[in-house]
């Protein structure tokens, strides 16, 4: 059986100093559940602090986001290279708020697009993230107004094929999927978990198809709302092998909770 894994995205939130403290206070609670393999995904000004705690635990450590080319005249981006230089193990990439969705309505629209990720440079990310031997944490899912129209299938399908465009199965070794719905991240509205399970096989699906035995070892975790008080029922679907967690990631019980229920 897959080992489960729950990826802790802080986006956005605490300070380096803040981010010490509250990696501290996880190395405690969450150290015991070795079962369970568990990354957190600080803002990238965070690592290097983060680092040196976490060495000789089994917790390791991801960024958000990367671009694509190894250096250059790209302001405010950091490179897969330079991921690989601090031995990051994983990078998100991807997720809606990169897509440039928001889905939110307190986002000024003039904000909505900035990141503006296509499926071109998830692609070309992902395979510098692969070049590095960084694990990539592939995001998709459906906006509300696709949910709606009934196309979340052929949404996820076009997402996971643009993404994985000339990629080799013999590099997807550890690879990782998150279907992440956009109508339930940050609102607290979790997608049905026998929904979420069936999406998750789906996209297991894809990867078999397309791939063969070659993604054996793909995890396909569900995100969106996730938190101590859901994540039992979520973690028990068949196709669902852990969570990626937003909100509920930045207080260390609540968390540690989240990891719990992945193992037990
Ligand atoms: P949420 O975010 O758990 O706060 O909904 C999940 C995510 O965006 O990865």
């Amino acid at each position: 059986m897959l080992r489960k894994l729950v990826v802790g995205n802080w986006k956005m939130n605490l300070t380096p100093r803040e981010g010490v403290a509250t990696i501290e206070a996880f190395v405690e609670a969450v150290e015991r559940c070795e079962e369970v393999q568990v990354a957190i995904c600080p803002p990238y000004m965070t690592i290097p602090r983060v680092h040196p705690i976490l060495h000789g635990t089994h917790i390791e450590l991801g960024a958000q986001d990367c671009f694509w080319l190894d250096e250059g005249a790209f302001t405010g981006q950091v490179s897969a290279k330079m991921l690989a230089a601090e031995d990051i193990q994983f990078c998100i990439v991807g997720h809606s708020e990169t897509r440039g969705r928001f889905g939110k309505l307190d986002i000024p629209e003039s904000t909505v697009g900035f990141f503006a990720e296509t499926h071109e440079t998830v692609n070309l990310k992902i395979k510098a993230l692969l070049m590095y031997s960084i694990h990539p944490i592939l995001c998709v899912g459906e906006t509300l107004a696709e949910r709606e129209a009934g196309t979340t299938d052929s949404t996820i399908r076009a997402q996971l094929e643009g993404a994985m465009a000339g990629i080799d199965g013999s590099e997807l070794e550890g690879f990782v999927v998150a279907y992440e719905p956009v109508w339930a991240i940050g609102t607290g509205q979790v997608c049905p978990s026998d929904e979420a399970g069936r999406i998750c096989r789906f996209i297991r699906d894809w990867f078999r198809t397309t791939y063969g035995d070659d993604v054996a070892s793909l995890r396909v975790l569900y995100g969106g709302s996730v938190k101590a008080s859901n994540a039992k029922e979520l973690f028990a679907q068949e196709g669902i092998d852990g969570g990626l967690v937003g909100g509920a990631s930045l207080v260390a019980k609540e968390f540690s909770q989240i990891v719990d229920a992945a193992w037990r």
